[in-house]
C-alpha cells in the first residue's frame, strides 16, 4: 500500500480532453493532483495537459480509442507509468451523447454506444486494479446519465448504455467495497458541454447545469468520510 495522504492524488480519467470529464480534471488538478487523461484527439490532451498544469497538478496524456482493447491497456499502462504504481481516482467519463428514435437506431448506433460506455469503462477496470489495490484512498467514480432511469423518447441509446455501466458500478461496488475500494456512481442530468450542444434545441426547456457542477459534486464525494453510492446532478 501507498501512503496516498504524502503524495499528490494519482488520478485516472477517460474523456477528460472535453465536456464532464475535462471539468473533473482541472478541479483534481486544482487540488494539486497528478492527472492522466485519456482520450482520442492529440490536440486535445495537449491542450488538457496544459491547463492542468497551468491549474497547479501534473499531466498526462494518454492517447487512447475506448473501442480498442490494445490502447485501453496501453493508456492504463501510461498512466501507471506516470503515478510510479498506485492510482487513487478512476473517472470512466469518456462517452457521447446522442438522442435518436429507436426505429432510427441502427446497429452501429448500438454497438458504438456499448463499447464506448460499456465495454471500454470494463476493460479500463481490468487494467487498472492491481494499480487501484496498491492505494490507501481508492474511488471510482462511473459517469451514468439520470435519464437511464426514466428515459424520454429518443433516449434508448443513451438509457441502454447508461443503465449497463450502472448495473456495472452496484456489481464492482459489491465486489470492491469489502477490500476498501469505493465505487460511486455519477447520473448527470443535462450538463452543458459539446457533448449536448447538438441536441440543445430539442431539450423542451429541461434544466441544464455546468460541468463544473458535476465536477464539484465528484470532488465533495471523493473527500466524504462514507463514499455514497451515487450522486445525482441535475
Ligand atoms: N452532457 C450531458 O448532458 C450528459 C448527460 C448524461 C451523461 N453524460 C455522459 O457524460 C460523459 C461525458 O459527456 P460530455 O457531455 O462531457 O461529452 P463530450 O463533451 O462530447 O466529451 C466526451 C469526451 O469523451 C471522449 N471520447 C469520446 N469517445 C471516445 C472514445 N471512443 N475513446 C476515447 N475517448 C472518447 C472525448 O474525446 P475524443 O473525442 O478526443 O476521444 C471527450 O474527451 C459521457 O459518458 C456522456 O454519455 C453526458
Amino acid at each position: 500500500m501507498t501512503d496516498s495522504s504524502q503524495s499528490p492524488l494519482r488520478v485516472f480519467i477517460t474523456g477528460g480532453t472535453r465536456g464532464i470529464g475535462r471539468a473533473i480534471a482541472l478541479r483534481f488538478a486544482r487540488e494539486g493532483a497528478m492527472v492522466a487523461v485519456a482520450a482520442r484527439t492529440s490536440a486535445d490532451l495537449d491542450a488538457i495537459v496544459s491547463e492542468i498544469e497551468a491549474a497547479g497538478g501534473q499531466g498526462e496524456a494518454c492517447q487512447t480509442n475506448m473501442r480498442d482493447h490494445g490502447s485501453v491497456e496501453a493508456a492504463v499502462f501510461r498512466a501507471v507509468d506516470f503515478f510510479e504504481g498506485a492510482t487513487d481516482v478512476v473517472v470512466n467519463c469518456a462517452g457521447l451523447v446522442e438522442f435518436k428514435p429507436f426505429d432510427e437506431l441502427g446497429v452501429d448506433d448500438w454497438e458504438r454506444a456499448l463499447a464506448v460506455h460499456l465495454t471500454g469503462p470494463f476493460l479500463v477496470m481490468a487494467e487498472v486494479l492491481p494499480s487501484l489495490r496498491e492505494s490507501e484512498r481508492a474511488h471510482v467514480f462511473n459517469v451514468g446519465a439520470h435519464l437511464a432511469g426514466q428515459p424520454g423518447p429518443g433516449q434508448s441509446l443513451m438509457a441502454a448504455s447508461k443503465a449497463g455501466v450502472e448495473g456495472m458500478t452496484r456489481g464492482l461496488r459489491a465486489d470492491l467495497g469489502p477490500e476498501g475500494i469505493r465505487v460511486t456512481s455519477v447520473l448527470p442530468g443535462f450538463v452543458d458541454t459539446p457533448g449536448l450542444e447538438p441536441w440543445k434545441g430539442s431539450l423542451d426547456g429541461a434544466a441544464v447545469t455546468t460541468p463544473d457542477a458535476v465536477a464539484e459534486a465528484v470532488w465533495n464525494a471523493y473527500q466524504a468520510e462514507t463514499a455514497p453510492d451515487e450522486i445525482s446532478i441535475c
